[in-house]
């Protein structure tokens, strides 16, 4: 283990029980996660229960929690409603093969929501719902490259694991900007064919896309992207990007696995009035179980649909899975309601709006990019509004922050300086103004260097 740093004290002071469980669990399962986003310096902790706003760790620690199962629990954990409807769903029986009558009711929810979507499709995961309408806007364009932008993250498969991080030394010019695989085993072949652009900046994002129109089947875009932090859209981008890729004759695929249900009921394109061709939805869709999926235009999902002169292949086990469609159903249902998000918007603006603040006050230079429930905080004194905006902030510095914060028993979200964290409902006035004295805090000493 690396040399303790002296903001992580209280972190290893309180977590021996996660500590022991972590040297059994490396040797069992790749360090000692299930995903490698999970592990964190010096070792992870390991949750028993949640509950609200909480989580509870191996050592009865109650950490407040703005990682939120990475996105899902907008409600907090262990909803009652949500609770009641997936136990009920349980004793109907969890597997049918067959598709669940509530699935129907979930898509008609998923239309309130997001008018785009006139066809659906279910899927298990994020990773999933982007994946297959890809291949969906291959089929139907008749093109074989996929856009994606620098720095974002569209889940685990090949396709979408492009240009996630670029090392520095590969690192060119934004409109010229090689294709680069994040992490090993990736086929060249397929880097080839994904093109990079750069979230919110206009004139490099139109040239590389007209550059490429040709060949270009989709677009994919998280429309925040919260991949490599968060970055709000600016100067109308994404209109912009809508009307480009309408003359190009290119699918607008519109990531919102992230941002759908969160950031509004209808997710960003409600928000910045945009419509996508097709939506890729997950997280609080399912409300903390399993379910993910694709939507859109009804010509282009009717690729889907058997045909004797072929169509794409879509399918899965576990799609729209009985328990989950419950879940999710009665997530939606109580986000639908009147006022919710002004609610949830309070609560994440306290929080984010609360932190630069109290950085300020102690003449730490932070900027931090939010919306309602979802945001970053980045210790630079510029402004971030693009993932290479926020490739030379201050790490050790987030570090610091973070690891005391969690040594006084608050999870700032997903634990690495690049990523974002989340608010809920279940967050109250308390706990928020709690976690701005802890991070006060750090500030101070921060500050002092
Ligand atoms: C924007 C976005 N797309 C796709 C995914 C992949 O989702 P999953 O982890 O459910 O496969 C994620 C996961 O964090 C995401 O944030």
């Amino acid at each position: 283990m690396p040399t303790q740093a002296v903001y992580e004290k209280e972190y290893v002071r309180k977590t021996k029980k996660s500590r022991e469980h972590f040297m059994k669990a490396k040797k069992l399962l790749p360090a000692g996660v299930e995903s490698n986003v999970r592990f964190f310096e010096p070792y992870p902790f390991y949750v028993k229960r949640a509950k609200g706003a909480y989580i509870y760790d191996l050592d009865d620690n109650r950490i407040i929690d703005y990682a939120l199962g990475y996105g899902p629990m907008l409600l907090g954990h262990n909803h009652p409603e949500v609770v009641r409807a997936v136990k009920e769903q349980v004793g109907k029986g969890t597997m049918y093969g067959a598709s669940p009558d509530l699935a129907i009711e979930y898509v008609k929810m998923v239309q309130k929501a997001m008018p785009s979507v006139e066809m659906f499709r279910f899927a298990n995961s994020g990773t999933e719902a982007t994946m297959h309408p890809m291949r969906v806007a291959r089929s139907y364009t008749g093109k074989e490259k996929i856009a994606k932008a620098e720095g974002a993250y569209h889940g685990g498969h090949d396709y979408a694991l492009q240009g996630v991080d670029i090392p520095e030394a590969m690192m060119k010019d934004s409109r010229n900007q090689p294709t680069v695989p994040f992490g090993s085993g990736i086929p060249k072949c397929i880097s080839d064919l994904v093109v990079l652009y750069p979230f919110n900046d206009w004139g490099a994002t139109e040239d590389v896309i007209t550059k490429n129109a040709d060949d270009l089947a989709a677009v994919i875009i998280e429309p925040i992207q919260a991949g490599g932090g968060c970055f709000i859209p600016r100067d109308n981008y994404l209109k912009k990007l809508r009307k480009l890729t309408t003359e190009l004759g290119i699918v607008l695929i519109f990531d919102e696995v992230l941002t759908g249900f969160r950031v509004a009921f209808g997710g960003v394109q409600e928000k910045f009035d945009v419509k996508p061709d097709i939506t890729c939805i997950a997280k609080v869709a399912g409300g903390g179980y399993q379910l993910a999926g694709f939507g859109g235009k009804r010509d282009i999902m009717e690729e889907i649909v058997p045909k004797v002169d072929g169509n794409v292949y879509h399918g899965g086990t576990y799609n729209a899975h009985p328990v989950s469609v419950a879940g999710g159903l009665r997530t939606l249902q109580i986000l639908s309601k009147p006022g919710i998000y002004k609610k949830i918007d309070k609560i994440g603006d306290s929080l984010f709006h609360g932190l630069k603040e109290v950085a300020e006050d102690r003449g730490v230079n932070v900027w931090v990019e939010s919306l309602g429930s979802l945001g970053q905080m980045y210790f630079t004194d510029k402004e971030v509004s693009r993932w290479r905006d926020a490739i030379d902030v201050d790490r050790e510095k987030w570090r610091h922050w973070f690891m005391h914060s969690l040594g006084r028993g608050v999870f700032f979200g997903v634990p690495h300086a690049d990523e974002h964290f989340f608010t809920s409902l279940a967050h109250s006035e308390k706990d928020i103004a709690y976690s701005l004295e802890v991070s006060d805090e750090a500030f101070k000493a921060i500050a002092k260097g």
